[in-house]
């Protein structure tokens, strides 16, 4: 019955959009509003929950571009005021959310007050967002913003992203910083720097540590 409801799901929602290539397979609880604006390529698949709004309501070209063999876990988030492009053979983890959506401002000109409320604050754009091809984004990825992930590149799961990272790279943590780069010459990844502040190792062998009351 389920997979009957998503290959009927999937061939309306293939029709809705801008374009799409071949292969186009979603779960019946995927939503996109603005699917006029979206265009999505070859093989493409979204587990459960995804969600998928242009929420810039002025919009009338293609906004959310998509490449070949893009592949989404369970409970993906997409919101785009601006241009959200993702590349080709590019893996999403469960739970991952990219938009570049802001209610309001809070840089620059026209600043939105604290006291107005959040949902009446105009939509701002952070600007675009890019996930170049070849990138496996981990579970419960957070990108709020107009950055760019390099090719090839890996963030790792729970990362909130607040700015570019280059290809080749690993990034990882909150927020996410490179913790590894592939080296061609040798074949490997390699170590850039402690990947998180640490403020202290716990030993199992105390566990006093852990729980003080012991
Ligand atoms: C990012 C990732 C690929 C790195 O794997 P790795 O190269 O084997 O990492 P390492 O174990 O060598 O860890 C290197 C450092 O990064 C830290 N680190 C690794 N993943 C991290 C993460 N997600 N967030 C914060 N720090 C992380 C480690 O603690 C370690 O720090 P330390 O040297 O200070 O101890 C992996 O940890 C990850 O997050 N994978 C995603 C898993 C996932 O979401 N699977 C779902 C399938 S879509």
């Amino acid at each position: 019955m389920r997979i009957a409801l998503n290959r009927l799901w999937s061939r309306v929602l293939r029709r809705s959009l801008a374009r799409a290539g071949s292969s186009f397979n979603v779960d019946f609880t995927t939503r996109i509003l603005g699917a006029k604006c979206v265009a999505v390529g070859d093989d493409f698949y979204a587990g459960r929950g995804f969600k998928l709004v242009i929420t810039n309501q002025e919009a009338t070209d293609l906004l959310v571009c998509i490449g070949n063999h893009v592949g989404l876990n369970d409970f993906v988030t997409i919101a785009a005021q601006d241009h959200i492009l993702i590349g080709n053979n590019v893996l999403i983890g469960a739970g991952v959310y990219l938009g570049n959506i802001s209610h309001g401002r809070y840089k620059g000109l026209d600043q939105s007050l604290p006291e107005s409320p959040p949902n009446s604050r105009p939509f701002a754009s952070s600007g675009v967002l890019t996930i170049e091809s070849n990138v496996w984004l981990g579970e419960d990825v957070i990108i709020p913003g107009g950055v760019t992930i390099g090719r090839g590149a890996i963030v790792g799961a729970g990362s909130v992203v607040t700015k570019d990272i280059p290809p080749y790279a690993i990034a990882a943590g909150n927020p996410a910083r490179v913790i590894k780069k592939f080296d061609p010459k040798i074949g490997s990844w390699e170590r850039v720097h402690s990947a998180v502040p640490r403020t202290q190792t716990l030993g199992l062998t105390e566990p006093t540590v852990l729980i003080p009351h012991l």
